[in-house]
């Protein structure tokens, strides 16, 4: 260079010029297609081994089905706390990553991970295209990236709850629909979330996780005892144990089957229906901490208002939601329905059929819990409210029984609210004896 600065131009200098020239062409030819035929290598987690996990096999099947091909933007795996979505999604992304149609399968565990810079760096990371320095605008840098790939990508995001419920929401979803459109649909999304989300240019379609049967949860349960020396302990009320007490969620099960491994059946038992949360945790997971990030993302009025749906006995409908959120608290103001749906959507509340909520026990244990602790005043005033709804609704009931073509109206209505008919008529009796005015007024028939 310097000579080419110092020396006048001479017939050498021009071809050694025009040599150069060439070069430098060769090499950015190079580089071109070498972009052009980009695709990153596929970045998983360990294997988890087919045997190891019980059930679920529809689900794997499926979501794989779905994110195959890339037709579908973006897969959700949805279900309460510890159900097992981030196990389905390893299954998922390891059959993915087998499947002759798939490209590249690139894993990013987004677990405390709540803004879209945290989130766009994990992604970064994983695309195995590790700069030293980390890009000023990583959402820019991912934009740029998608534009040069050439074959299929799936990024199975899990445990995408933290950015879903930040601020930075709008922007994630945003970056994700770009990623999309400039890789000319050559990227595909699988995330793992508490909580379903809709959205009109992602369209999201949602496999829903739900407790496992009591086979399966048998066979988990049985998995996770280790024999330490002789014959495993026979457990006798093995069904017992993993339907009522471990509700079939496969983090209860495990915590559970390692227990069984120090503690009698009977111990583990008696302990379970005193204080179930308290036992469902160990060393690295506990079900209470999974039930609690869920409930801390809640507002203030979807808390008291999963704090009060804790008084119901198994299964409800709207009016009783309605009836109890009367309550003097944050709630009022907000819709009883949008809330409800709200807190179905984080996997806090399941609609097993149509227009029946319930929670599933081991949650509810946690809202009970937390309701004791904090929200005494609130579940007293909504226990008063749900006793009084109840004890009409069984008048009303009695009435259409006597009615001409409404007994069986009757019939199958008492059979759905059976158990709170029973709970809150020994609320009803205790509010007699004690000659609670509220109980007792609200009950005048
Ligand atoms: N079908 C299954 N068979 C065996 N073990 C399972 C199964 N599902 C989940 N587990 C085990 O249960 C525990 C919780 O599972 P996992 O982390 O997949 O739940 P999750 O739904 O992702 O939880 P979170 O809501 O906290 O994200 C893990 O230890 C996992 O190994
Ligand atoms: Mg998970």
């Amino acid at each position: 260079m310097e000579a080419l600065k110092r020396d006048p131009i001479d017939h050498d200098t021009k071809r050694h010029l025009e040599e150069l020239a060439k070069e430098w062409n060769k090499i950015q030819e190079q580089e071109r297609i070498h972009s052009s035929s980009f695709s990153p290598r596929s970045c998983l987690p360990d294997i988890i081994l087919k045997q190891n996990v019980f059930g679920r096999n529809q689900e794997i099947e499926r979501v794989t089905k779905m994110a195959e091909g890339g037709d579908i933007p973006v897969v959700l795996v949805t279900g309460g706390p510890g159900f097992g979505k981030t196990t389905v999604a390893k299954r998922v992304a390891h059959e993915l990553e087998i499947s002759e149609k798939e490209g590249t399968v690139l894993f990013c565990s987004l677990q405390t991970k709540s803004t879209l810079n945290e989130v766009a760096i994990r992604m970064i990371n994983i695309c195995g295209s590790v700069s030293t320095q980390v890009p000023e605008n990583p959402g820019q840098w991912l934009r740029d990236w998608s534009k040069q790939i050439q074959s299929q990508v799936t990024f199975v995001l899990d445990n995408a709850d933290g950015v879903l419920d930040s601020g930075d929401r709008e922007s994630f979803l945003s970056l994700l629909c770009d990623l999309r459109s400039l890789s000319r649909q050559k990227v595909t999304f699988v995330i793992t979330t508490r909580k379903t989300f809709e959205h009109s240019d992602l369209q999201p379609k949602e496999v829903r996780l739900h407790p496992l049967s009591t086979e399966q949860a048998r066979d988990l349960l049985v998995s996770r005892v280790q024999v330490y020396e002789g014959a495993p302990q026979k457990l006798c009320r093995v069904d017992y144990i993993v339907s009522d007490l471990c509700g079939c969620v496969p983090l209860a099960l495990c915590i559970v089957g390692s227990l069984l491994s120090d503690y009698s059946e009977e111990t583990l038992i008696a302990s379970l229906e005193k204080e179930p949360l308290a036992v469902l945790e160990d060393d690295q997971s506990s079900v209470e901490k999974a039930i609690k990030t869920s409930f801390d993302l809640l507002n203030e009025p979807e808390q008291e208002a999963f704090i009060l749906l804790s008084l119901f006995q198994g299964s409800f409908d709207i009016d009783a939601v309605q009836a109890v959120t009367k309550a003097e608290c944050s709630i009022s103001g907000a819709l009883p329905i949008s809330i409800l749906r709200s807190l179905k959507n984080r996997s806090l509340v399941e609609k097993p059929y149509s227009r029946r909520y319930q929670m599933h026990p081991l949650i509810q244990s946690y809202a009970k819990k937390i309701g004791r602790d904090r929200y005494d005043e609130l579940l007293a005033m909504g226990e008063k409210l749900a006793c009084i709804h109840f004890m009409l609704r069984l008048a009303k009931n009695a009435n259409i029984y006597w009615s001409k073509d409404t007994c069986k109206d009757s019939l199958v209505s008492f059979q759905e609210d059976k158990n709170n008919f029973e709970y809150f008529l020994q609320i009803y009796a205790r509010g007699r004896e004690e000659q609670d005015q509220e109980i007792v007024n609200g009950c005048s028939f």
